[in-house]
């Protein structure tokens, strides 16, 4: 067992004693009718303690650390991890291991438990130093078992878990549930892009890679998102128009087919987070992690059947996508329609960042399918709103209002980041129209740069780690934030907008992922590419986790837990 540093807290007293009257409106406010509204995946948590740390004072509860460089994952006082999954452990009886750079992660109960359940994880990409070795094919490129390699070790993860008397959580490595799905495991296509000409006619494809986050199903599947697919597409000779979908996973049930869904576009998908618009319908919102790239919603056709189970996934395959036009405040639809119309419209301008001709483009957009392979391309044409790097989306359980991670875009100075608060009109997910606003930008003032995933808590906490790249970490503008964080933002009450600091991860590395048991006692949290910037493997830049045996950095997943402290 690791048991988490301990660091003296920084906060004035002010601050710290304003942190706590939060807590209290935010359960005020969910008392008062604001509270958890049906639909959101949140649903379920009480709010009298923080992670099993019982004391009199509310959810949220906790001394806020110092930034730190040093190659540990510090919490506050009261706080410990364990190390349940790391990169090559093994996770079944079939030999199967975990994969590298973990990330996203979803706590499954089993009987409804908060100490017993099962655990997606994303792995997001390889690693030459680490895991394949450099290219090492008589052509410059990698062998075939390289490429077997590295798309064995991303994908995703499905592990047992289970947190014993003594308060440790582990992994069962003879679980029957564990499994791995992987750049080789066979997936269908779904949607309206299923068997088009836009995905060369394919109704199944190879494998998942580049899994960044994701999110849970109102139907208790796991959506994991392709991001960066173009690298490891191009290294072993695939496809790339058969990624940079959303996938989903059943983890309980190897029968249900992994799928893709193309209605939900093809970009560098960060993650989903879904709920349901007042009539019924699921809505999926989603952010395109690239520079100047866009966010995006889906909305099925049909409506939430809860009667029907994992039957409502089929509500995925058909709906509408609409891109966020920022400036006017509204959602705009993305058909093949409209992109048309637009194109053999002679007085519209081609915006400047597409590089294709009119008539290039009009032979391009041909089909819905051609609009759902080429997301981002068919946004610029529809006015979607260009942003800096759109990570995680989360809904705010209490409100319906929806918070979006811009994580930096230094092409226009945008160094540090900020988090954007949406209002969709009338509360309603489902609304065409919508207002925001800057929520917390990131900064010296604020404490932390470069907002990557959040999550909520049921006190209405936003929390949030931080991803400054390892090349920029603890350098000129970026030495005032020690290395990546997890920061607890309250969105409501006198501290709304502030960040206390929670965790601070090991040299080099990002923390990803975090996700609470229903019960909140236990945050999941991924310690992604520890000694990322290593050069010489004999010398490691970090040793995180600091396992006997141990002579490279693991990425590994981590349970947080409380423990009376006296
Ligand atoms: Fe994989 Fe957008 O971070
Ligand atoms: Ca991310
Ligand atoms: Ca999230
Ligand atoms: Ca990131």
């Amino acid at each position: 067992m690791d048991k988490g540093m301990f660091s003296m807290q920084t906060m004035t007293r002010r601050k710290f004693l304003a942190y706590l009257g939060t807590g209290t409106a935010a359960l005020a406010a969910a008392s008062a009718g604001l509270g958890p509204l049906a639909g959101t995946a949140h649903a379920g948590r009480t709010a009298d303690h923080m992670f099993g740390y019982k004391s009199n004072k509310v959810s949220g509860f906790f001394e806020p650390i110092a930034p730190s460089s040093e190659d540990q994952l510090i919490l506050p006082r009261g706080y410990k991890y364990d190390v349940v999954a790391a990169y090559e452990d093994v996770i079944n009886e079939a030999g199967d291991t975990f994969g590298f750079n973990c990330d996203f992660t979803l706590y499954f109960p089993i009987n409804g438990s908060n100490t017993h359940g099962l655990l997606w994880v994303n792995h997001e990409y390889s690693s030459d130093l680490f895991v394949t070795g450099a290219p090492a094919g008589a052509d410059g490129k990698y062998t075939a078992e390289q490429i077997r390699k590295l798309l064995y070790v991303q994908g995703g993860s499905i592990i047992e878990v289970v947190r014993d008397d003594s308060g440790v959580w582990s992994m069962n490595p003879k679980s029957p549930y564990a499994r791995r799905i992987t750049g080789l495991t066979p997936f269908r296509l779904v949607g309206p892009a299923a068997g088009s000409t836009a995905v060369n006619g394919a109704t199944t494809v190879q494998g998942t890679f580049a899994n960044c986050s994701g999110g849970m199903t109102l139907w208790n599947t796991v959506l994991s998102c392709e991001e960066n697919f173009e690298s490891t597409a191009e290294d072993a000779g695939l496809n790339p128009t058969h990624y940079g979908w959303v996938v989903e996973v059943d983890p309980f049930d190897a029968a249900f087919e992994p799928r893709k869904h193309t209605a939900l576009g093809r970009f560098n998908h960060e993650n989903t987070a879904m709920g349901l618009s007042k009539d019924g319908r699921v809505v999926v919102y989603m952010g395109d992690d690239k520079k100047d790239a866009c966010i995006y919603k889906f909305i099925s056709s049909k409506q939430y059947l809860p009667e029907l189970g994992r039957g409502n996934t089929v509500l995925l395959q058909e709906g509408t996508l609409y891109v966020a036009d920022m400036k006017k405040g509204k959602w705009v639809a993305m058909t093949i329609e409209a992109v048309t119309k637009r194109l053999n419209d002679a007085n519209f301008k081609i915006p400047s960042s597409i590089k294709l001709k009119r008539e290039e483009l009009q032979a391009k957009f041909q089909s819905q399918a051609d609009i759902l392979v080429n997301t981002h391309e068919a946004a610029m044409l529809l006015g979607g709103t260009p942003t800096d790097r759109p990570e995680d989306i989360e809904i705010c359980p209490f409100d319906n209002t929806f918070f979006v991670a811009h994580t930096n875009n230094d092409s226009h100075g945008n160094i540090h980041g900020h988090i954007t608060r949406f209002f969709e009109k009338d509360n309603d997910l489902g609304a065409l129209e919508f207002d925001f606003e800057i929520f917390a930008a990131g900064g010296r003032q604020s404490g932390f740069s470069a907002p990557d995933n959040l999550s909520f808590d049921s006190s209405g906490n936003l929390w949030t780690v931080t991803d400054i790249s390892s090349g920029s970490l603890n350098k000129g503008v970026f030495a005032h934030f020690g290395n990546n964080g997890l920061f607890v933002i309250p969105t409501q009450g006198p501290n709304m907008g502030e960040a206390l600091q929670f965790a601070s991860g090991p040299v080099e590395a990002e923390m990803t992922g975090p996700w609470f048991t229903p019960d909140e006692t236990t945050l999941f949290l991924a310690v992604q590419h520890p000694g990322e910037n290593t050069e010489d493997i004999s010398k490691p830049t970090s040793m995180w986790p600091h396992r006997p045996g141990d002579t490279i950095p693991r990425p590994a997943v981590v349970a947080i837990t409380g423990f009376r402290f006296s």
